[in-house]
């Protein structure tokens, strides 16, 4: 299986794209890479509709039980990583108001909308932004997408000679440039990460003018968790076309597997010399091989630097920043990599931050494809899947029946444990002394 994610000159957006030669306005739909399928199968489902997107986001599934009732569950998300989500959020909408300019109803909005006050479009577009809003409570990108387009979109009613055609025109430029833009912002996110790094282990003496260095990752913060190029990852594909990295070790960050299914996937993509570590591996590593960056991915960075990202990202900071005696690495420099809208300057501190439960059952099983084990202990090699062909995926569980699990899909590592904060505009540091970031003044002086 070649997965042809997008690097800087490859046509797909990310986890999006659009086929036949078509722009986004003329299909008017998206297609997402099923993230749950990845990286077994590759499968491209099309999105052209609100409540397509929310299902996406929160992928709520039904299952016909034996008696014929229809049960519904969540599993976990097709489309995930915090500006991903804003994306299709966005592109939802957008395809629908796309849908009715071409005369036709769709499932949000009534072609006669657009001949009736923009008033009653505005009612119902802001109505479609709170139902998005509530399909999953971590990641600000969303809340900051969907609030930039009802910002506008009130302000586009508002003007005079208004109509409900340039206010679906309004809604529809905005959403697409949460889209595009956020590819743009996040090679800008790796670049400045890769130069801040490479700069103060220099400064530091921590490596040799032009040496490489080797980095740990969480999650998947890839192409496949933005609209392209990615952010943590994006540190990473950087100081590899640099030539600046020497290895990427990735946790497989249990339990939904996003650096086991995803970075993996990626990083190979990228042609980057890459390991997987156990996410229970993560002290032993940094005991016995040489770390000098563990940068993670955020979805939400209250104005004090506390972070919110992938469960385990607080673990692995605490880890870097107290060496094991026995350890080559003096402390491990701990960077966040997020856009601008991973920012919420609403907020005085983690501990604010809401922190989104998953099933328990989520826990408890392990999704994956079905091979022959004594195969791979005679060290055979899988043939990989090629597009489109179905794979034996199965869902199995691990723990006896009925052990309920703690699962929550985020945690906050402490600003105190952060050196730098990297965005598409530059780094946010500490002040000397300090234990926690002034993001307010930050974004302020920019
Ligand atoms: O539950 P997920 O897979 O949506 O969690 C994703 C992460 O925690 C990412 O690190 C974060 O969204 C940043 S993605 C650029």
């Amino acid at each position: 299986m070649t997965v042809s994610l997008s690097t800087r000159d490859e046509p797909v957006l990310g986890a999006f794209r659009i086929t036949g030669g078509k722009t986004f306005y003329e299909a008017q739909a998206v297609e997402i890479i099923d993230q749950l399928a990845l990286p077994h199968t590759i499968k491209w489902e099309q999105v052209d509709t609100v409540h397509g997107a929310f299902d996406a986001i929160k992928t709520m599934k039904s299952l016909r039980a034996s008696q014929g009732t229809e049960v519904t569950y969540a599993s976990h998300p097709q489309i995930r990583g915090a500006p991903a989500i804003a994306s299709l959020a966005a592109l939802g909408l957008a395809a629908e108001l796309l849908a009715i300019q071409t005369g036709r109803d769709s499932p949000s909005f009534s072609h006669s909308l657009l001949s009736s006050p923009p008033q009653d479009l505005l009612e119902r577009i802001l109505e479609r932004c709170a139902y998005l809003f509530t399909s999953r409570p971590t990641a600000v990108n969303l809340r900051e997408a969907l609030q930039r387009i009802e910002v506008a979109a009130k302000a586009e009613a508002a003007k005079e000679g208004a109509t409900a055609e340039s206010l679906a025109k309004k809604v529809i430029d905005v959403a697409v440039g949460v889209w595009v833009e956020d590819k743009e912002r996040c090679e800008r996110i790796g670049d400045n990460g890769a130069k801040w790094i490479l700069d103060k282990l220099e400064r530091e003496g921590k490596i040799e003018k032009g040496e490489k260095i080797a980095v740990l990752t969480v999650c998947n913060t890839g192409s496949l968790a933005t609209s392209g190029y990615g952010t943590a990852l994006g540190v990473i594909a950087s100081l590899h076309t640099q030539g600046r990295l020497l290895h990427a070790y990735f946790a497989q960050t249990g339990p939904y597997q996003q650096g086991a299914r995803l970075t993996a996937v990626e990083l190979a993509s990228l042609g980057a010399p890459h390991t997987m570590v156990c996410d229970t591996a993560i002290g032993a590593l940094m005991a016995e091989k040489r770390v000098h960056l563990f940068v993670a991915g955020a979805d939400r960075i209250a104005s004090n630097g506390d972070t919110a990202n992938k469960i385990s990202t607080y673990q692995i900071s605490l880890n870097a920043h107290h060496p094991h005696p026995f350890s080559p690495n003096p402390p491990v420099t701990v960077l966040v990599a997020a856009p601008l809208t991973t920012l919420d300057l609403t907020m005085k501190s983690g501990r604010e931050i809401e922190i989104e439960q998953r099933p328990s059952w989520e826990a408890c099983t392990v999704r994956g494809r079905v091979v022959d084990p004594a195969k791979l202990a005679k060290g055979e090699e899988v043939e990989p899947a090629r597009e489109g062909e179905e794979i034996h995926v199965e869902t199995v569980l691990v723990t006896p029946p009925g052990t309920k699990a703690w699962n929550p899909a985020f945690d906050v590592t402490p600003a105190s444990l952060i050196e730098g904060i990297v965005t598409e505009v530059g780094v946010a540091e500490k002040g000397a002394g300090q234990d926690e970031y002034d993001l307010r003044a930050f974004v302020e002086e920019r």
